[in-house]
């Protein structure tokens, strides 16, 4: 019996559009080798030139028309015309917040044939899941600004933690930390100096701890994360913070993994009541948009996270062996990864591979 999933792919902007295209094409090549699961794809052309055409980035009812799919598979969105306040509060957040996507899933991993700039750091030295709440805390969009324009012009940004919020991307990570081989957890506040919201983090974590007491599980302040990623990375497994901390935690993940053109990630709805949605990390990167040269492999990877989300396992280690067969060679580094390869050889070399027998 053939499996039937209804994705929504957002291509967005810049390389968004590149890297999706190319994505679309290795999941057919997939589900062709497989033939357990069909993907009946509907692209939505929201994003940047939407904006400049008609002042939104997707239709009023935008979300809910997402509400219907399985996933979600998104490319980039930003414009180097476009304020980034005003593209990211018009279509990505407003999507993850809407749908309560509140667990951002960023795996980091240093793959085959990939050099961390770490020295003396190597495949897996450094195996990684970063989990960011994505729901409220600094990213909440609560705050405003007055007199503007005065000396005395005044702006808040708010971070809000809740209860709610906090426990249920507390309970999220110490799963996820116990379904790893290692059973490892670090929570990162930054609550020395951050008196209120991140001690009721360090509260919470003790309280959701309890229930898994297969885990080990440690403190970090977000300032003495970064030495222990840059100068101790085996010690670490399984990661939570902050939406801010983390989004910066990951970049330095990425880079530290060897490039922000590989790194995926995964915006969860973990109870099923809406669709998760699934993008690579790098962004529009208008400089090298259109030129064809964009490292497709992020959007690959997260093309798999998207099918291990929907069930389909073997379909998605099936994609990551491919990918680790193209990255482990040389000739198919794109230039991000010091390499010539376009994003079509990366492509047409990853469906060759997935055409091949098993
Ligand atoms: C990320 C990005 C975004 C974020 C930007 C584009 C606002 O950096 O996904 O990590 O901070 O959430
Ligand atoms: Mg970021």
């Amino acid at each position: 019996m053939t499996r039937n999933y209804r994705i929504a792919a957002i291509p967005g902007d810049g390389i968004g559009v590149e890297v999706i295209d190319a994505s679309l094409e290795v999941l057919t090549a997939l589900s062709q080798r497989t033939n357990t699961f069909h993907l009946d794809v509907t692209r939505f052309d929201w994003g940047s030139d939407r904006y400049r055409r008609t002042g939104t980035f997707m239709p009023d009812d935008g979300v809910d028309q997402l509400r219907a799919f399985d996933a979600i598979l998104f490319g980039a969105v930003g414009a180097p015309d476009v304020p980034d306040h005003v593209s990211l509060w018009g279509l990505r957040l407003a999507i993850c917040q809407r749908l309560d996507q509140f667990a951002n899933v960023r795996p980091t991993r240093i793959l085959p044939g990939i050099k961390s700039p770490l020295s003396g750091v190597a495949k897996g030295d450094l195996d990684w899941v970063i989990v960011r709440e994505n729901s409220e805390g600094e990213y909440s969009g609560q705050g405003g600004r007055s007199h503007r324009g005065q000396p005395h012009e005044v702006a808040t940004e708010v971070s809000i933690f809740t209860r709610t919020g906090v426990t249920r991307i507390m309970r999220f990570a110490f799963e996820l930390a116990s379904s790893r081989p290692r059973k490892k957890l670090t929570v990162v506040t930054k609550s020395n100096a951050q008196r209120h919201g991140l001690v009721l983090w360090d509260e919470i974590a003790a309280e959701v701890a309890q229930e898994f007491p297969d885990v080990t599980w440690d403190k970090m302040l977000v300032d003495a994360m970064t030495v222990r990623m840059v100068l101790h990375p085996k010690s670490l497994d399984t990661v939570v913070a902050t939406n801010l901390h983390a989004d910066i935690l990951s970049d330095l993940a990425a880079a530290l993994a060897g490039s922000i053109g590989i790194a995926p990630t995964a915006n969860l709805n973990p109870t099923g009541a809406a669709p998760s949605m699934f993008e690579p990390i790098h962004g529009s990167a208008f400089d090298i948009a259109g030129k064809g040269i964009a490292n497709p492999i992020a959007a690959f990877w997260t093309s798999a996270m998207m099918l291990d989300h929907l069930g389909e396992r073997d379909a998605a280690e099936a994609l990551m062996h491919a990918i680790m067969r193209a990255t482990d060679d040389p000739t198919l580094h794109t230039p991000d990864l010091g390499g010539m390869a376009t994003t079509h050889q990366v492509t047409s070399a990853i469906c060759a591979m997935l055409a091949e027998p098993t």
